[in-house]
């Protein structure tokens, strides 16, 4: 598959290096090649401030923001566009390369600031990096109650690829942690997680095979939170997460045919939450809400992910 596209492509800005720019009212746009820790910073802050009281509110990390732009198992970075005004971080927006055997692209943003908006910031972050790549694309989870992000979407020819429902709970001790095995206490986690990969997200085999380096990868992966039942090969991913304001434990993936084996394991994900001492549960799924809800979580919200007509 062809990869980044290499001359300007219709976007206002000449490309003439890694750390291009333009010249605009306002905020010039630049393709940045490498995530410098100081970025990531700027990255995270802008991307904290836009999500606040939304429900994809997270604490969001530098080295969180590392993690998911840059890939897995090369570490190349994404084609990111940065704006600025001044100094100052306007906007950003990202996408991640493909991972071998992933379909679409992640776009991550963008993220316009709120005193940026409505000036075709947003729309021309997205240009950029869009015009720069020819990989088919999908965006992140973007939450339903959240002004002007569904409606940016749409505008810009974008279709609704998925609806996940977002769910929050409090940690519970209720079941003791030490009921839980993890990934911490068998011994081939890589063919486990590849085998459960195929049979329960139905991937294809090289990228079941990825499925724990990527995992790895990601800033809040510990063993200890990755939950599984070897007599199903079963799992359920969580993700523990903390910034200076707050924390978290995302139940990413629970990966069982039988409710009474995902139950098991949501709950058993809420006494490792008590035993971490985060503030809150959270959990994602593209899946009917009722498992979550039996074991005590309620629903906060919904999100749409978005995709390009005709395989972009
Ligand atoms: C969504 C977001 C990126 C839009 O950025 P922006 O710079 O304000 O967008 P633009 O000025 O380029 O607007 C482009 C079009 O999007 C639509 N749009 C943007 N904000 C909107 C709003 N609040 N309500 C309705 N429509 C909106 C409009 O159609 C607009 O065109 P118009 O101004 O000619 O009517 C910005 O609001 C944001 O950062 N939100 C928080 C983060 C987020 O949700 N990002 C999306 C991916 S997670």
């Amino acid at each position: 598959m062809n990869d980044i596209r290499r001359s300007n492509t219709g976007g206002d800005e000449p490309t003439t290096g890694p750390h291009t720019q333009l010249n605009s009212p306002d905020s010039r746009i630049g393709l940045v090649g490498s995530l410098e820790p100081g970025l990531c910073e700027e990255l995270a802050d802008l991307a904290q401030r836009c999500i606040a009281g939304y429900s994809d509110d997270r604490p969001v990390s530098a080295s969180l923001v590392r993690s998911r732009l840059a890939n897995a198992l090369t570490g190349a970075p994404p084609v990111l566009a940065v704006a600025r005004h001044g100094r100052e971080v306007t906007g950003w927006c990202a996408v991640r390369r493909p991972e071998p055997g992933e379909a679409r692209a992640r776009l991550w943003g963008p993220v316009v600031a709120p005193s940026a908006r409505r000036v075709g910031l947003g729309r021309r972050l997205l240009r950029r990096v869009v015009d720069a790549v020819e990989w088919p694309l999908v965006t992140t989870d973007v939450p339903v109650d959240r002004a002007g992000a569904g409606d940016f979407f749409s505008g810009s020819g974008w279709e609704v690829l998925d609806t996940i429902t977002v769910l929050h709970g409090s940690p519970a001790a209720s079941v003791g942690v030490l009921d839980a095995i993890t990934a911490a206490d068998v011994t081939d986690l890589e063919a486990y997680v590849a085998t459960a990969a195929r049979r329960f997200a139905g991937v294809e085999a090289s990228f079941a095979e990825s499925t724990l380096p990527r995992w790895r990868d990601d800033a809040r992966f510990r063993p200890e939170t990755l939950l599984l039942d070897p007599p199903t090969g079963s799992l359920l991913l969580a993700l523990a997460q903390r910034n200076d304001t707050a924390s978290e434990l995302l139940l990413a993936e629970v990966w069982a045919a039988e409710a009474d084996v995902r139950r098991r394991l949501i709950a058993q994900a809420h006494a490792v939450a008590a035993g971490r001492k985060v503030a809150i549960v959270r959990a994602v799924t593209r899946q009917g809400p009722a498992d979550f809800v039996a074991c005590g979580m309620r629903v906060t919200g919904r999100c749409h992910t978005f995709a390009l007509p005709g395989g972009r």
